[in-house]
């Protein structure tokens, strides 16, 4: 164990260097900036020297040929990494307690260690016991499956070096700590610490880590943002808790795209990738009740096709209330004003609920029609005629505007049974229609309204 060396404590903001904890800055005078940090270590763990310099070559020279990735097991979280694991690379999966990220890991960790990949799996926060129960019960049982229940990175980092793995899960970086830091497990100084230490055993073995980090109340991964910076890869893994849906998404990714998601379904035993997501997502839509419409998403290289929600209600409040669960609340702003005033609904004064069916998260333009038509069939109190799909963006003229990579949407949407979809009028060039698909192009609210609700 190597001496204990004196730690200092560092303004985040302006860079004051004191020997104690201070709550505001003496020299900037900001709040809440203060870190405690290790001064420049002679350890020799920190990333200084060892690894000899690479040498400097012709771009023209420079190799396209890529590290040969790890595939998990689990396709959509292939998918999500941008087809396998890379090499010494370190992917940080957030999200909150309980959501599933133990489970999904310690799936993928049973699937590399059942192709004779040694994986070690560290838990600081359950024992052997519990996670042999829980591996058993989705089947990750494997020979090759080494658990661990540490806290000290000291340790963790002297037993990694001699295990050998294929690739290594921290569950949680918040749980474990470098012992010469003198703040608590889960403060940002050892967050950050325990982290950088992880990449550099990472890079330097070649050895791919999983950190576990569990999401603060503000939304963000504890020690704010800085572990985002540290690692390769931040995948989040969304869901409501008590849905069984949850949502891979990739919010940083070295090594890939970051608009694909990954969908799974917690069930008794684990997690079950959904390869069809739109049909699931479809299932539980009662067609003829009003507020409800069919948008089509990409998500990623993969059309989606989820059901927005609408409930527009008398309020009975000076204030009325917008809540939108799926969408961006300023984005539902946007589509009330301009139903308001284009038109000419008087809908700004009443209570407004939005809400995307499955716990899923909608952030592309083209989902603007479905929500107005939703809202407008909610306000109306008349139901959208159940086989239309609704694409495309509104602008603030309340014309409706085309989007991008129609004929896959069209296709999704004909793959599932709908029979006709509103577009907007200029997007309804170049491309084949599939067969059994009546696709009318539309210019403006008005129109799409007329088409795409029922006669009373
Ligand atoms: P967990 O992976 O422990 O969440 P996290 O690590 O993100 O905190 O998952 C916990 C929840 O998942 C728990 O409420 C029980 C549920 N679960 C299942 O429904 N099925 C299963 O097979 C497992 C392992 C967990
Ligand atoms: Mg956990």
């Amino acid at each position: 164990m190597a001496k204990k060396v004196r730690s200092h404590y560092t303004c985040q903001s302006c860079g004051h260097q004191a020997p104690r904890w201070f709550g505001r800055c003496p020299a900037c005078e900001e709040w809440n900036t203060c870190a405690e940090e290790l001064p420049p270590p002679e350890d020799h763990r920190r990333p200084e020297r060892r690894a000899p310099a690479a040498a400097m070559q012709p771009i023209t020279e420079v190799s396209l040929e890529e590290a040969e990735r790890l595939l998990t097991g689990l396709g959509e979280l292939d998918r999500v990494l941008g087809g396998g694991i890379m090499p010494g690379s370190v992917v940080l999966v957030g999200g909150d307690p309980g959501i599933g990220k133990s489970t999904l890991l310690l799936q993928m960790a049973g699937q590399l260690a059942g192709r004779h990949q040694r994986t070690v799996y560290l838990s600081a926060e359950e024992s052997g016991a519990q996670i042999r129960l829980r591996a058993g019960r989705i089947g990750s049982l494997s020979p090759e499956l080494l658990v661990f229940s540490e806290t000290n990175l000291a340790s963790i980092l002297e037993a990694l070096e001699r295990a050998e793995a294929m690739a290594v899960i921290i569950d949680s970086i918040q749980t474990i700590y470098y012992p010469q830091l003198e703040s608590a497990p889960g403060s940002v100084a050892q967050v950050r610490e325990c982290a950088a230490r992880l990449v550099y055993f990472a890079k330097e073995r070649g050895v791919p880590v999983f950190l576990v980090g569990h999401v603060t109340k503000e939304g963000t991964v504890a020690g704010p943002r800085t572990l985002e910076h540290l690692v390769d890869t931040v995948l989040y893994l969304e869901g409501e808790r008590h849905h069984h849906f949850r949502i891979l998404r990739a919010a940083k990714n070295r090594f890939g795209s970051t608009n694909e998601i990954g969908v799974f379904e917690m069930r008794e035993r684990g997690l079950v990738e959904v390869g069809n997501p739109s049909q699931l997502l479809l299932a539980e839509r009662a067609p003829g009740v009003s507020g409800s419409a069919v948008v089509c998403t990409i998500e990623g290289t993969r059309p989606l096709l989820v059901e927005i929600q609408a409930l527009v209600s008398t309020s009975s409040f000076g204030y009325p209330q917008r809540v939108a669960t799926g969408i961006d609340p300023k984005r539902l702003a946007l589509l009330v004003a301009v139903l308001e005033k284009r038109g000419g609904y008087q809908i700004t004064s009443q209570d407004i609920f939005v809400n995307v069916v499955g716990g899923i998260r909608v952030e592309e333009p083209s989902v603007d029609l479905g929500v107005a038509l939703a809202l407008v069939s909610s306000f109306l109190n008349r139901p959208i005629e159940p086989g239309t799909v609704a694409i495309g963006e509104i602008g603030l003229g309340g014309e409706v505007r085309p989007v991008d990579q129609i004929e896959r949407r069209v296709a999704e949407a004909r793959n599932l049974g709908f029979t006709r979809c509103l577009v907007a009028r200029s997007n309804l060039k170049g491309w084949r229609r599939p067969e059994g698909m009546e696709v009318v192009g539309i210019g403006g609210l008005e129109a799409a309204q007329e088409l795409a609700l029922l006669q009373k």
